[in-house]
């Protein structure tokens, strides 16, 4: 079976990157939720897209110089408030976290590092992983393949899988390369029969962002490990046809 991640959530139908997002997901289907981190001035996993606030919230500035005391403050739906009304927080990990506690979801945890460099962030992320014993449950990504192989180091036990944009020759070689167990292309970087041959060497393949009902289908049709995607009640509706 293709598992359905919700991409930051429920994406398309709720403020991304927020609690209800994350639970709008789990009420639609989902398998699991793919979420973005990054840490804030004193040091606090947070929940959030990009390295600024400007796009989704009512604050401005780089989410680094933020207390997390301050960044709470901050209005994470301003900027969808035409299809959704309810003042909504950036949430930090641990409040995720607490809520998947409750429920069997996976987490696709993808390190926002590629730009800012977040000392530190891989060592906090896997020290909450393991304080909620999540190991199981948890798959590392991120576009700084580097730090994917820092997290190998420091947790053998945790999936990890590299993100990438471009079409890569052989990238089951290379997600061996990483000690990755998956990879994480976007939807038109990889073929089906490229999907096929990564999955037969034991490499998950879960494509973002996948939105549109007949690339949904392809991927349900071939058993694809998973797919990213901002609608999950949709996918959900649509794989039932493949079951
Ligand atoms: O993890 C898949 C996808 O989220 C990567 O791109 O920019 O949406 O974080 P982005
Ligand atoms: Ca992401």
């Amino acid at each position: 079976m293709t598992y359905i991640l919700a991409h930051r959530g429920s994406a398309g139908t709720h403020p991304e990157n927020t609690m209800e997002a994350f639970v709008a997901a789990e009420k639609a289907g989902a398998d699991g939720i793919e979420l973005d981190v990054q840490l804030t001035a004193d040091g606090e996993i947070v929940v959030i897209h990009d390295i600024t606030v400007d796009r989704t919230t009512n604050g401005s500035g780089y989410v680094e110089d933020f207390t997390f005391e301050q960044i709470r403050k901050l209005k994470a739906n301003f900027h969808a408030t035409h299809f959704f009304k309810k003042t909504t927080r950036i949430p930090s990990l641990r409040e995720v976290f607490e809520w998947l506690e409750g429920n069997g979801l996976l987490c696709n945890i993808e390190l926002k590092n590629a730009v800012k460099a977040y000392k530190g962030l891989e060592e906090k992320v896997i020290d909450l992983v393991r304080e909620f014993c999540f190991e199981r449950r948890t798959i590392i990504s991120s576009f700084k393949h580097y730090s994917l192989v820092h997290c190998v180091h420091l947790a053998p036990e945790i999936q990890t899988a590299p993100l990438y944009n471009e079409v890569l020759f052989r990238p089951w070689e290379y997600a061996r390369s990483l000690q990755a167990s998956g990879i994480h292309p976007k939807l038109k970087s990889i073929s089906a029969e490229a999907i096929q041959v990564a999955m037969d060497c034991g490499i998950a393949v879960r494509p973002f962002t996948v939105n549109k009902e007949r690339d949904m289908k392809k991927l349900f049709a071939i058993n694809c490990s998973a797919i990213i995607t901002d609608y999950p009640g949709k996918a959900f509706r649509i794989r039932n046809q493949y079951s």
